[in-house]
């Protein structure tokens, strides 16, 4: 396998002879094949030309403008890549012909574009909500204003209850400057704990849902994705399907997406995990009515699907 076929940071692709841009991150596909391989360049510093050698039909022979030469081009893109919507064609590339450069971005989500921009040498976090070309203008600009204004709403909101969130810096139409805090996705790290340590972040996870709660938040994606752990404390993010609310019922929907996600992802120590959840979720006074529409819920939801 080389170099770049199962590499997938954000950032470009440069010629490692001349330094010129050749491709950007974002078109790069896994392809199944021993080879990095991309559905576009990014710039013109390319150029192609038939190759007849090997009895190689319809094959093109990629060089960067100065030369050097790359790779090849096939046209079926379409039938070796996954995530392939579009043209069909495949830039087949060899690594030692490219150098990778990094960039700021640490997600392109479906929502937002999130990357890591340095402020007084302090590290901040923008989340910008980028047009949506799919939907209608007017729409999309409405969309991405309101997501964007509710999610800073409910961050402010939480910080004035003293939860651990970011804390926002600045923000505009359709933007969100916010602390960066410097740690690890629950996800990727609770599977690995100690029982002990599973026991004290589930119950602290719970008493922040308790507070949340309390105050007349709903997060709306409860999920370990949205959680960051560090040095041992837990900050809630990404309050982009948040809203207003001290309903019952949407604060036990809230709990039961957050006991769905934790069975998909943490199985092995779901009830471990659930059961200090709840020990946790005691500090909310209304804990009891919300535990029973809960119960009401699951019970509502195995009948659909059973
Ligand atoms: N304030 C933050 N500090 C550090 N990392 C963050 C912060 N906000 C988001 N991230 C990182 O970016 C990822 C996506 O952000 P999130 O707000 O959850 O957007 P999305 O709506 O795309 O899920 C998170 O899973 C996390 O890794
Ligand atoms: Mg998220």
């Amino acid at each position: 396998m080389e170099k770049f076929t199962e590499f997938w940071e954000s950032g470009i692709y440069k010629c490692s002879k001349c330094g010129a841009k050749l491709f950007d991150s974002e078109s790069k596909f896994k392809s199944g094949t021993m080879w990095p391989s991309f559905r576009k360049p990014s710039a013109k510093n390319i150029e192609t030309k038939e190759d007849h050698s090997f009895g190689m039909v319809g094959t093109e022979i990629v060089r960067a403008k100065c030369g050097h030469h790359l790779g090849h081009v096939f046209d079926d893109g379409k039938v070796c890549g996954d995530k392939h919507p579009e043209a069909g064609m495949r830039f087949c590339v060899l690594s030692e012909s490219l150098n990778f450069e990094k960039d700021n971005i640490i997600q392109r989500g479906a929502e937002a574009v999130l990357c890591i921009e340095k402020i007084d040498g302090k590290k901040v976090l923008v989340k910008e909500r980028g047009e949506k070309k799919y939907r209608v203008a007017e729409l999309d600009k409405k969309l991405r204003k309101e997501r964007t204004s509710g999610e800073a709403g409910l961050l402010s909101k939480a910080v004035r209850n003293n939860l651990p969130v970011p804390r926002i810096l600045d923000s505009s139409d359709f933007k969100i400057v916010m602390e960066y805090i410097e740690g690890e996705k629950l996800k990727d790290v609770f599977n690995q704990k100690s029982k002990n340590e599973i026991k004290n972040i589930s119950s602290e996870v719970g008493s922040i849902i308790a507070k949340l709660h309390a105050c007349g938040i709903i997060h709306g994606d409860l999920t370990t994705s949205n959680m960051i752990l560090r040095k041992e404390k837990i900050y809630l993010i990404d309050f982009g399907l948040g809203k207003n609310s001290l309903k019952i019922e949407d604060q036990a929907t809230d709990l039961y997406l957050l006991y769905e996600s934790i069975k998909s992802t943490h199985f092995k120590h779901l009830d471990i995990i659930w059961e200090n959840i709840l020990e946790g979720y005691k500090g909310y006074q209304r804990h009891k009515e919300v535990i029973k529409r809960l119960e009401e819920i699951s019970k509502r939801r195995r009948y659909k699907t059973d």
